[in-house]
């Protein structure tokens, strides 16, 4: 895969700051021979640097002395994205691809909510884009979710058209916070991303799409580094800590609860960054999955077996002790959405199957890497970051209900 494509491009990309665009930015700036890097960042450069040296400490330095880097504030939900118009004028005069990895992964948002940053706020990037002079390639994120409405069996890399009109629809939910399909998919994020899909694609734009859909997101296995991901952007982390957090619901009842045949779709971020990032530089439109068939597909099952394998010796009764709130989603919500949604889908990727014979920062190839030894360090990690919490949940239960363990 051509890594001599990138030389010379000026990317714009969306999103720097969150667990894949921080995986991307890691890879354009120190492994491709891009020229520049303008990246959106929300607030102001000194809030994306603390994000930075929070999640890729080692390599945040690196990357700022490739001096490839430059900052454009802004915000997706603001008419122009929030940017000056001197910086909008650059954007115009000198991108050559763009990257939009912005979004707001929060299942618990109401449509109303989840619509300006998962869907109208890709329509305005789009018909900004349409004023770029040197625009060569355009990447939407989206994800597997949006076919959530299908029964079990196979998801295609295709659009599955639901209503008429998708533009009717999103006018009728920015009139009344509403759609009749909400109840269709996984969460109001999903059908946000399934309107912007087909916005996106049915918009008539001067430039080439993109359309990747990656799966659950998992923990880098190589880029930016080894188990690189922050947990709250790892939906499955974030699950288990919402049902650890409920003493009815805890960890040991996960087997009888959850549907264990089920596929449990997972995919380290960096292996979603290369699929994009070989995507973009073959040229690649319409819509690429990247899913558990680029890596290793487990059950539901196999993954909570391999759990309580890996995980340290007592955590299970610290986890019974415990008390844990975990945001705004409680676990009996959040079981009734995994069994309904857990389905035997079958996601095709096969778009993007010859990148497994691929080795390098666009491939797919993983070498020597051992999925298994992986796992276990994965539970080790996560075990390190969710025991203390336990541990501070069950002294705080303690001193209010003395009694409870
Ligand atoms: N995580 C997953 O498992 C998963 C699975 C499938 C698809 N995806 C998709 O992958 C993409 C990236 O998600 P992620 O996992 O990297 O999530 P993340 O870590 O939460 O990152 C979200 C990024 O979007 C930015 N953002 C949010 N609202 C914004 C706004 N109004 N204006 C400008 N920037 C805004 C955030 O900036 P701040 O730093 O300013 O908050 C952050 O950089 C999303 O499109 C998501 O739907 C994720």
């Amino acid at each position: 895969m051509d890594r001599e494509w990138f030389r010379g491009q000026v990317v714009f990309l969306t999103g720097g700051t969150g667990n894949l665009g921080s995986c991307l930015l890691y890879k354009l700036a120190i492994q491709l021979p891009t020229a520049k890097i303008f990246v959106l960042v929300r607030g102001s450069v000194q809030r994306a640097i603390e994000a930075w040296e929070q999640s890729i400490p080692e390599q945040v330095e690196e990357i700022i002395a490739t001096c490839k880097i430059q900052f454009f504030l802004g915000d997706m939900t603001q008419p122009n994205l929030g940017l000056s118009p001197e910086n909008i004028s650059r954007l115009q005069n000198e991108t050559t691809v763009v990257m939009n990895a912005a979004g707001d992964i929060a299942l618990s948002r109401d449509l109303a909510e989840t619509i300006p940053v998962n869907c109208t706020s890709h329509l305005t990037l789009a018909s900004l884009l349409d004023s770029f002079t040197q625009l060569q390639r355009f990447l939407h994120i989206s994800t597997t979710y949006v076919s959530s409405f299908l029964p079990n069996g196979v998801v295609k890399e295709q659009i599955y058209p639901l209503y008429k009109d998708p533009a009717e629809e999103l006018g009728k939910i920015l009139i009344t916070g509403k759609s009749s399909y909400t109840k269709q998919f996984a969460a109001p994020y999903a059908l946000a991303k399934h309107l912007a899909e087909n916005l996106l694609l049915g918009g008539n734009h001067k430039f080439p799409i993109l359309i990747l859909r990656p799966c659950l997101i998992s923990p880098a296995i190589e880029e930016p580094y080894p188990l690189y991901g922050s947990d709250g952007a790892i939906p499955v982390h974030s699950f288990l800590q919402i049902l650890l957090g409920d003493s009815e619901h805890w960890y040991l009842k996960l087997e009888q609860r959850l549907p264990s045949h089920a596929p449990c779709n997972e995919i380290p971020v960096d292996l979603v960054a290369r699929t994009c990032l070989a995507h973009v530089a073959q040229g690649t439109t319409g819509v690429v999955h990247a899913s558990a068939d680029l890596y290793v597909s487990r059950t539901i099952g196999g993954f909570l077996e391999r759990m309580r394998r890996y995980a340290p010796e007592g955590a299970a009764e610290q986890v019974k002790k415990a008390g844990l709130h975990h945001g705004d989603v409680t676990a009996p919500e959040f079981y009734s959405m995994i069994q309904q949604f857990a389905r035997d889908w079958k996601i095709e990727c096969t778009r993007s199957a010859h990148l497994k014979h691929v080795a390098g920062p666009l491939g797919l190839d993983l070498g020597n890497h051992d999925p298994e030894i992986f796992f276990k360090l994965r539970i080790e990690r996560l075990a390190k970051s969710i025991l203390p919490k336990l541990e501070s949940a069950t002294v705080a239960n303690n001193k209010v209900y003395p009694n409870i363990s």
